[in-house]
């Protein structure tokens, strides 16, 4: 087996600034208290990923996921440690990014493609697959502007699935989605992943879906890695900490 990402030792700081104003500045150092604080996002964080796996990153909010996932993509550097991915990554850390609100539906949908590493041939075959994927036909002559915060994930989501890619990065991408566009993102997942052999990480606040689309689940705690193992398991060390038998039944 071929390893496709490896964390080794990772960590990430950020710094929280207390005082915005010269004024409060000046009174916070006559009080003798620092201007700033630095403190881990992600601390220490080690674990390997085989290629073709699926993994679901779990975790409360602000526990570093999303800062997890902007490491592994390399939009952000690790302060400590070692960040390697073999092959090219693709997906959607942010929801919509690189969408222009002034531009329509089409002409978003060429740009974020373009961005994501397709050539306007690649887009021009697959446009109508991407469209009708996103179930947004009537709409793709409107600006983007217009479109409701689900229609622009459908959008995004349809043509992160198109862009060429090892490994397929997906943050709370199916969060804002309906019960039905939940399935069959799932579906499409699980077809990246056990068809195409691409290596999945994804954020997902659900249970449900981590069991449904990964065969391993990794659980952040205020940064630390705190659990690696089945999503059964990840499942009952979360119960630990909170009820989740309540889960929303409706929740793919
Ligand atoms: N650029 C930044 N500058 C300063 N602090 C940041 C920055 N990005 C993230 N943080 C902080 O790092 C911590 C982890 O954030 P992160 O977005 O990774 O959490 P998360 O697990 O994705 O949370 P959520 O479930 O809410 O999406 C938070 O305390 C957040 O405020
Ligand atoms: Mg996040």
């Amino acid at each position: 087996m071929t390893s496709s990402i490896v964390m080794d030792s990772v960590s990430k700081q950020f710094t929280l600034r207390h005082a915005k104003t010269l004024k409060r500045m000046v009174m916070r150092a006559a009080k003798g208290k620092p201007l700033k604080d630095s403190f881990y996002a992600v601390r220490d964080v080690s674990f390997e990923v085989e290629q073709g796996e699926s993994i679901g990153l779990m975790g409360h909010n602000g526990s570093g996921k999303t800062t997890l996932l902007k490491l592994a993509s390399g939009v952000m550097r690790p302060d400590e440690g070692e960040v390697r991915v073999r092959g090219r990554i693709a997906g959607l850390v942010e929801l919509g990014a690189g969408f222009h609100n002034d531009l329509t539906g089409r002409e978003n949908v060429f740009l974020n493609a373009a961005i994501l590493g397709m050539s306007e041939k690649e887009t021009r075959t697959k446009f109508d697959q991407i469209v009708d994927f996103a179930g947004v036909e009537r709409f793709i002559d409107t600006e983007i502007l217009h479109y409701s915060s689900g229609m622009r994930m459908r959008l995004g989501f349809a043509i992160a699935v198109e862009a060429p890619g090892e490994v397929f990065l997906i943050d709370e991408g199916l969060a804002v989605g309906d019960a039905p566009f939940k399935k069959k993102c799932i579906t499409k997942i699980k077809e990246l992943n056990q068809v195409e052999g691409r290596t999945i990480f994804l954020v997902s606040h659900s249970v449900k879906q981590v069991q449904r689309i990964c065969d391993r689940a990794l659980v952040l705690e205020q940064g630390s890695l705190a659990f690696d193992g089945t999503p059964k398991e990840a499942v009952k060390f979360m119960r630990g900490d909170e009820d989740l038998e309540d889960e929303d039944p409706l929740d793919f």
